[in-house]
């Protein structure tokens, strides 16, 4: 293993990811050497798990959050362990926020090979009946994790256009497909995605720019614990019988920023231990 990922690598797990040791994606490839991805929401959870392992396949890395001091700690890791990457402090559902991202990571890298746009609300979401959801907690949901993937989209493109090739990868949710009853608005969101995905991919294919989403099944971050709940008849529907880690989400992640998907386009990968056939 080339000593830089192996030094990206224990430095990031250093900040308490919930990451295997031994995990399998660690069998590094450099498969994105010289290729500058954009993380949004990669202060915690998943987009930091992201964060790491793009950099640790050679990336340059724009670790994005409306938390500035989550990915500041992120990217700080990243460049200690010998890679490279800039904390860009962005809200995603304002559009001056998102292109000035897109501007910044220009700036600094000098080119936008991959968008993984996987801000959300999550954190702190409660389970609502949908006719006592607030019309602002709706709005604002909708305002993040859909507009928010549609804006980071527009802002990137126009580099990626000029490059001739791009990697754009959305983030649903198993929920889009088997919906959990109490959360309309974040089921709704997270199924708009999975239209968007699909929309945009028609219209970028011309331009070498792939669109394509990865729906996470529920998965031991910190945002699913404090939504609660025993998970034990979760885990028993799901084909392979254990608790889901961000580590189990990444190598599909890679594998769409990566030239392996290169004629893959539009689609959505379920990442569940086999719980949706779709
Ligand atoms: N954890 C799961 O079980 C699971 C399952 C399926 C899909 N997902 C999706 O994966 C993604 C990450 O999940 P997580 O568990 O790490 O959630 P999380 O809530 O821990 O992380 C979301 C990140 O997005 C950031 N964010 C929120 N609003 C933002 C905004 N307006 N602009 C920029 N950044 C913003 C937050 O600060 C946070 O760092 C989300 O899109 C979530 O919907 C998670």
């Amino acid at each position: 293993m080339p000593k830089r990922n192996m030094d990206v690598r224990n430095s990031v797990i250093s900040l308490n990811l919930h990451l295997d040791a031994h995990c399998k994606w660690c069998v590094f490839l450099d498969r994105l050497q010289g290729k500058c991805a954009i993380v949004t929401g990669a202060g915690q959870g998943l987009g930091q798990a992201y964060a790491q392992a793009l950099a640790t396949e050679g990336a340059m890395v724009s670790a994005v959050d409306i938390n500035y001091e989550g990915a500041s700690q992120v990217a700080d890791a990243i460049n200690r362990g010998g890679g490279k990457a800039l904390a860009i402090h962005t809200d995603v559902s304002d559009q001056t926020s998102a292109e000035h991202m897109a501007k910044e990571t220009f700036a600094r890298f000098g080119k936008i090979d991959i968008l993984v746009s996987n801000a959300a609300i999550y954190y702190g979401i409660k389970r609502t009946p949908f006719d006592e959801i607030q019309v602002e907690e709706w709005d604002r949901m909708m305002a993040v994790n859909v507009k928010g993937s549609w804006l980071c989209a527009r802002a990137v493109f126009p580099y990626m256009k000029q490059q001739k090739s791009g990697k754009i990868v959305n983030v649903s949710s198993g929920v889009a497909f088997s919906p959990n009853a109490f959360l309309a608005h974040y089921v709704t969101s997270k199924a708009a995605v999975v239209g968007l995905t699909r929309a945009l991919a028609r219209e970028l294919g011309q331009y070498g720019i792939t669109v394509n989403a990865v729906a996470p099944g529920f998965t031991m971050t910190d945002a699913s614990k404090q939504l609660g709940g025993d998970i034990t008849a979760y885990v028993q529907s799901l084909s392979i019988k254990r608790e889901q880690m961000p580590d189990d989400v990444v190598g599909t992640v890679l594998y769409l920023c990566s030239r392996e998907s290169d004629f893959l386009t539009g689609q959505t990968i379920v990442v569940d231990g086999g719980r949706i056939f779709h």
